[in-house]
């Protein structure tokens, strides 16, 4: 074809593309370059930002002064905090932050009451990514029940205090649930965690994007101060009105993990230091008991919800079915109250979980990653059915500003929405579950019951 231009035309193109190929050559780097050619006919398309190195939440600056302190204050635990990694009856699993300097692993316990303090030795490690700071982990066993102990740490004099789960439902139990936690601000995660605390929980589960560390481009470093200023604010507020810690069980979101979708357990060092499970692997049932299995699941983070985790999770299902309370905790959800239902892993979770929830009986599947409030009506073959499985939560227990979900009659499997930042508290009694919604300011402003 240009050997059909005139000569005037050929030597017009050809300044064309040197003056381009100089001006490429130029500066590639220039984000705003602007590509000058005489040439109307040729417009390249402009080059595209460069990704931003870095975070675009703030990166608090306390913590890390707090990790690399000296001398005495080196030693004082700079979080204390409570996970489960085995039966919550007679275990618990206890854990520390500390500076670099602090290699002290000694703790004592005894149970409240008692005049004799048991030794336990604890073991260390360095955060991933070169992070200044240990994390400091001993799981204790063999405890009772049912029972009030208290512990210290190497020569600190600060007691703490927690609980083991009862073996029946002879008595009520409650814990909270909600997710998305330090999305922006730390005084609005704090204010959910009072409100939480008050209520006097056995214990908490949280589903997943906890501190809002990782960001969409793999390749971005994890923001990890976020975690410790996290860790600090929950073992400070998170204590009930007698003074015992709430120990928390977690499930993996996408802001825990770099990359967000489809990674691997690798691409969440910081998630997986920070939280145990018995084989590095996220997705987990928790027993208390006969009475209450939760089922810890990761919603195509680091594990992918089909193959391996759904083949577990019908297993794992198939043999408690003689358990009373049985409730699922993940990160993105089956029945989103603000995205759109083909919404990255919604319909992966309705293909392969929900038809296992249904079959066997699941009680309710605790959802988040929305940031709203939603609970669904009861669901079962994707209709409304009073025997099918409730979807409560949808995440939004410190998020800046809570979306606007769409409301019942807007969508036919909500009961009822709510733009608030909150949590929910579950009480278990025999035969029966109750659902409150508490927001931020302690107002209960949803509550269901569900009987057998
Ligand atoms: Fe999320």
């Amino acid at each position: 074809m240009i050997h059909s231009l005139g000569l005037q035309s050929q030597l017009l193109l050809f300044f064309c593309f040197l003056s381009l190929s100089f001006a490429l050559r130029a500066d590639v780097n220039d984000t705003q370059l602007q590509i000058q050619t005489p040439c109307t006919t040729l417009s390249p398309e402009p080059l595209a930002p460069l990704p931003e190195k870095k975070s675009y939440r703030e990166v608090p600056s306390a913590p890390n002064a707090l990790l690399t302190q000296k001398g005495s204050a080196a030693d004082k635990p700079v979080a204390v905090y409570l996970t489960w990694q085995h039966s919550p009856l007679t275990t618990m699993t206890i854990q520390w932050i500390s500076s670099l300097e602090s290699l002290s692993d000694s703790i004592e316990y005894q149970q409240s009451g008692t005049k004799k303090w048991l030794r336990a030795v604890a073991s260390h490690f360095p955060f991933p990514e070169n992070f200044p700071g240990l994390i400091h982990r001993v799981e204790i066993s063999g405890l009772k029940p049912a029972t009030e102990y208290i512990f210290r740490i190497g020569k600190q004099e600060k007691i703490y205090k927690f609980k083991t789960m009862p073996t029946d439902l002879n008595k009520p139990l409650r814990f909270v649930v909600g997710g998305d936690i330090y999305h922006d601000l730390i005084e609005f995660v704090k204010e959910t965690n009072i409100q939480a605390a008050k209520t006097n929980p056995d214990f908490a589960l949280l589903g997943g994007d906890i501190a809002y560390t990782s960001e969409k481009e793999s390749e971005i470093p994890e923001n990890s101060d976020r975690w410790i200023t996290w860790l600090i604010n929950w073992s400070e507020t998170m204590i009930t009105s007698d003074g015992r810690l709430i120990p928390m069980i977690t499930a993996i979101g996408n802001h825990d993990t770099l990359g967000r979708y489809t990674q691997s357990p690798k691409q969440a060092p910081f998630y997986y230091a920070l939280f145990p499970t018995p084989d590095n692997r996220e997705y987990r049932v928790i027993d208390f008991g006969k009475f209450l299995s939760i089922f810890v699941l990761d919603s195509g983070h680091t594990h992918l919800i089909s193959g391996e985790q759904a083949k577990w999770l019908e297993d794992e299902l198939k043999s408690r079915n003689d358990i009373m309370h049985k409730f699922a905790l993940y990160h993105a959800g089956a029945y989103p109250s603000v995205r759109q239902m083909d919404s990255k892993m919604s319909p992966i979770i309705r293909d392969y979980w929900v038809p296992l929830f249904e079959k066997y009986g699941l009680n309710a599947a605790f959802e988040h990653h929305d940031h709203a409030y939603k609970r669904s009506v009861r669901i079962k073959d994707d209709k409304a059915d009073p025997k099918g499985v409730l979807y409560i939560g949808d995440g939004a227990w410190g998020v800046s500003e809570p979306r606007h979900p769409k409301v019942q009659g807007e969508q036919w499997f909500l009961a009822k929405t709510a733009a608030e930042r909150h949590f929910i508290l579950v009480t278990i009694e025999k035969g029966k579950r109750k659902f409150e919604a508490i927001n931020s300011k302690g107002q209960q402003f949803d509550s269901y019951e569900i009987k057998d």
